[in-house]
């Protein structure tokens, strides 16, 4: 299906009210593993909701992402506990592995590599969160393990 029938499908869905932008947003973000320019210029047109809202929306919440992400996103929290605990160095293991840095999508768009700030599980500090699974106590060798294991065609189990 091609772009623009894919984005009509979605919006054929709804009234195009106000209201709707949430629900439309989060249908184009799983359609297209991100939210396009040209995905929002299509919906002001059909919604009239000004553009500079729908970018607020699409970048204030964290489900949303302007430019494509991988199939699995990989969240490493830089929280202050998990910080001190060596987040710093989990990041550059990952970077190492994948030779992605933060922000950046691998070649294969499977992983996707954010940094965020407490996901609110210190006690379990250093945290990473794979697809919204928290795996914590997180050191180099264990997110080697975890992303040879999903290289090898497993899936990202807990270690
Ligand atoms: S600082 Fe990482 S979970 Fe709180």
């Amino acid at each position: 299906m091609s772009f623009m029938r894919s984005l009509e499908d979605i919006l054929s869905n709804y009234d195009h009210g106000p209201e709707d932008i949430i629900e439309i947003l989060h249908e184009v973000q799983s359609r297209f593993n991100h939210i396009p320019k040209e995905a929002i210029e299509i919906i002001h047109r059909k919604t009239h909701i000004p553009k500079s809202r729908i970018y607020a929306i699409a970048t204030f919440y964290k489900a949303f992402s302007l430019k494509p992400r991988g199939e699995k996103i990989i969240r490493v929290c830089m929280g202050t506990a998990c910080h001190l605990k060596g987040a710093p160095s989990i990041v550059d293991e990952i970077k190492k592995q994948l030779g992605i840095s933060p922000g950046e999508v691998t070649k294969d768009k499977k992983f996707s590599l954010e940094l965020v700030n407490c996901v609110g599980s210190c006690s379990m500090a250093p945290v990473v969160v794979i697809d919204d699974k928290y795996h914590g106590q997180m050191t180099r060798q264990k997110i080697r393990k975890l992303l040879k294991q999903d290289s090898e065609g497993g899936i990202l189990h807990e270690v």
